[in-house]
């Protein structure tokens, strides 16, 4: 195990009805509210009302910023900067997921800050302070309810890029699974698909003595894969959505990083695909992850056939040490196929003749990933296996 830090300051504030707890939280940092959502399922799926329900009966004075863009744009950023500055707001509260909250973290950030919001995202100014903010989750899959990081496209520039300080943790977050019924099968997949992502970034590493944590993220996969089937034949199935949640939060609220170094190339590599073509986050994982493992494999065979054999319960008996681990891999592929997640870039029209451009983008600082450095010819490699 590597010596770590581990410090998670969100309060999660998890179940059914426990959106009224806003009523005690905000009022610790003051009631000028900026109350943050994404395109309108908000407004459809009555989440929106309960917020604003719950912020009057504190007497909150509500500003308001909607339309923020799945695979979100530092142009709402900026937007958001600008209002937080204006009307001198005393708290964010993001409604929605991943793009809203990630959003709403660079606007916490760039409220203290006089440049472009753009400089945060790219590590040119790092943000000492942010301003408060909260969540109400939608949608199940990225952590960023209990995270600090951020991930923000520049449609100019197609760029998209992580980020995050120790200052843009919300303050609490609100996961409630009945939110979430009003979830499209697709995005429900997607979401599936970027938890156990999650865990994967974090699994595959070479680390020694993980007994706990390698379990932790184990029990996660295992988890997912013993719910997701249900859950997409009944998506009103609040056990389902319940556990779902949950899974979502923990594959990414730093319990399963700790001690070990993660990978991310995966994440690299599929933020280079939807920085360009902007598909979904989820969409662009489940086809590029399998193909990554069987470029990596040969690093560590040994742990792709714990994989296989722990999550999968693949038997080893009169198989090679490769052939487990090719198992293990294929399992995955099944699995995603089996709920419907996509498994080729030409599901979203992407070819061969947009590679040198993704391989560009993610190459932008240099080869990258723990398992194993990855280059642009790994890069390509990975691209082509997905056409
Ligand atoms: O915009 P609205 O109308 O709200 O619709 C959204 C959006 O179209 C819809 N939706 C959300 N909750 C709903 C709902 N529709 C009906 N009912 C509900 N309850 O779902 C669509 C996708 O929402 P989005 O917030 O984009 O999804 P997600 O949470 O998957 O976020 C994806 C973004 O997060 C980044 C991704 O790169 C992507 O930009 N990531 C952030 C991470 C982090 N901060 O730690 C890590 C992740 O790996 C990821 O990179
Ligand atoms: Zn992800």
């Amino acid at each position: 195990m590597r010596n770590f830090e581990f410090q998670n300051p969100t309060k999660w504030i998890f179940g059914k009805g426990q959106i009224e707890k806003i009523k005690k939280e905000i009022p610790k940092y003051g009631l000028r509210v900026l109350v943050t959502y994404g395109g309108g399922s908000v407004k459809r799926n009555g989440v929106y009302d309960d917020v604003m329900t719950n912020l009057n009966e504190i007497g909150a004075e509500i500003f308001e910023l909607g339309g923020i863009e799945p695979n979100p744009r530092v142009s709402s950023a900026r937007a958001g900067i600008e209002i937080i500055k204006r009307e001198k707001i005393d708290f964010i509260l993001a409604i929605g997921g991943g793009s809203t909250i990630d959003c709403t973290k660079l606007m916490a950030a760039g409220a203290f800050y006089d440049g472009d919001a753009w400089d945060i995202v790219i590590g040119k100014h790092y943000p000492t302070t942010s301003l408060p903010f909260g969540t109400v989750l939608t949608i199940p899959a990225t952590g960023s309810e209990m995270n600090s990081g951020s991930v923000i496209t520049n449609w100019e520039t197609n760029e998209k890029y992580g980020w995050g300080t120790d200052h843009t943790f919300p303050k609490f977050s609100i996961c409630d699974p009945t939110y979430t019924f009003s979830l499209p099968l697709n995005q429900t997949i997607y979401g599936i698909v970027d938890m156990m992502a999650h865990v994967f970034e974090l699994y595959f590493h070479h680390g020694t003595n993980q007994p706990l944590v390698d379990r932790m993220g184990e029990a996660v996969l295992k988890t997912v894969i013993e719910t997701a089937p249900k859950l997409v034949k009944h998506l009103d199935c609040y056990d389902c959505r319940e556990t779902i949640m949950y899974c979502g939060t923990i594959a990414l609220n730093g319990y399963l990083r700790t001690g070990i170094v993660g990978d991310w190339s995966t994440h690299n590599i599929e933020h280079a695909v939807s920085a360009v073509h902007d598909i979904p986050h989820g969409a662009g994982l489940a086809i590029l992850f399998p193909n990554w493992m069987k470029h990596v494999m040969s690093e560590n065979v040994a742990r792709f056939k714990h994989y296989a054999e722990s999550v999968f319960g693949i038997d080893p008996t009169g198989k090679t040490d490769e052939e487990v681990a090719l198992l293990g891999i294929n399992a995955t592929r099944e699995f995603w196929n089996s709920i419907g997640a996509p498994s080729r870039l030409a599901d979203y029209h992407i070819g061969e003749a947009d590679i040198d451009l993704m391989v560009e983008k993610a190459m932008v600082n240099g080869p990258f990933g723990q398992f194993k450095k990855l280059n642009s010819e790994d890069i390509r490699a990975i691209y082509v296996a997905s056409l």
